[in-house]
């Protein structure tokens, strides 16, 4: 019989899973660190820490790692922070394995690092963005691969812009290569996916719409959203944002990603795989068919 005054303590969603994030300084990937250790994950939490250069925007800093790391202590989870880019196969091998000495293995994946760049002119801008939102989430999941748990979950995030036509051309050289990315590691989860499935190891891809985050908080965006402004400003351009999206939102918070992060790491998705999952605010209705026959 329990006391009534007994501490009941629910299991959490992912109770003791070892969650690999990259791009975990701040933003989603931060949301995502916080709202998973929330469920009893144990974080691994890989960023960049410096610039990239055609990126335009800042990328996060050793303090902002210390702040990810405060919050998923301050809620009694384990967190090791990792500095590596993803663009460097060696560098996420180390990290990798740094994760399984510590850990013991990986459960889940959020394949999440990314950049958009607002180069107009230089090709090498492809290269730079390709190299991070394709072949970096391409790197981070051959180094991950040893260590994975059976069962296990990967999760990639993707972008509404792989699904859309005439957006990111009007950024140059650095917007077609966030859309060609975005495509690109759709696809390829889609392909690992088949060759997974037969080991339970389930690839999942999330498209998110505008998300409250410096990838587009910057003057860059605004500009992008406001080409009639000479310098607009965040309030200028959200009306702009907001024309995009049928439910009239300008941008998402992180936290609705990592809800829907935290549905795909858990078991709860155990047979969930292979999806290509908008959290758009409906914003691909009127672009991409349902894909029923008939
Ligand atoms: N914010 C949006 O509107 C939006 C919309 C759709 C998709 N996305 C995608 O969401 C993901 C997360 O971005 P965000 O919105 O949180 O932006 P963000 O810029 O706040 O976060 C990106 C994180 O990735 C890190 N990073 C960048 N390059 C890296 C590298 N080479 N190696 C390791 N870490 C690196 C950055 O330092 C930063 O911490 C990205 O893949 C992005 O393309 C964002």
């Amino acid at each position: 019989m329990r006391h009534l005054d007994e501490e009941v303590t629910m299991p959490g969603r992912v109770d003791g899973k070892v969650v690999f994030i990259t791009g975990a300084a701040r933003g989603q990937g931060r949301s995502h660190a916080v709202r998973l250790a929330e469920e009893g994950a144990d974080i691994v939490a890989v960023d960049i820490l410096e610039d990239i250069p055609t990126a335009a925007y800042p990328m996060s800093t050793q303090q902002d790692m210390d702040e990810t790391v405060r919050l998923v202590e301050a809620l009694g989870r384990r967190i090791l922070p990792i500095k590596a880019d993803v663009r460097e196969p060696g560098q996420m091998r180390k990290a990798a394995e740094a994760a399984a000495t510590e850990f013991g293995r990986i459960d889940v994946l959020v394949a999440n690092a990314g950049i958009l760049s607002f180069e107009q002119e230089k090709f090498a801008a492809f290269s730079e963005v390709y190299g991070v939102d394709f072949l970096g989430v391409v790197h981070t999941v051959d180094a991950v691969m040893p260590y994975i748990s059976e069962s296990a979950s990967i999760v990639i995030t993707s972008s509404t812009a792989a699904m859309m036509e005439n957006t990111t051309e009007k950024i140059g050289p650095g917007g077609m290569a966030y859309t060609s990315a975005k495509r690109a590691v759709a696809r390829y989860a889609h392909d690992i996916a088949r060759l997974l499935t037969g080991r339970r190891i389930r690839v999942n891809v999330i498209h998110p719409f505008n998300t409250n985050t410096a990838l587009i908080q910057n003057p860059h965006m605004y500009k992008v959203f406001r080409p009639d402004l000479e310098n607009p400003t965040r309030e200028d351009a959200i009306p702009a944002f907001a024309s995009t999206s049928p439910m009239g939102i300008p941008w998402m918070e992180p936290i609705e990603i990592s809800n829907t992060v935290l549905f795909l790491a858990s078991d709860e998705s155990k047979y969930v795989t292979g999806q290509q999952l908008r959290v758009d605010a409906g914003q691909m209705l009127s672009v991409v068919s349902a894909g029923i026959p008939g």
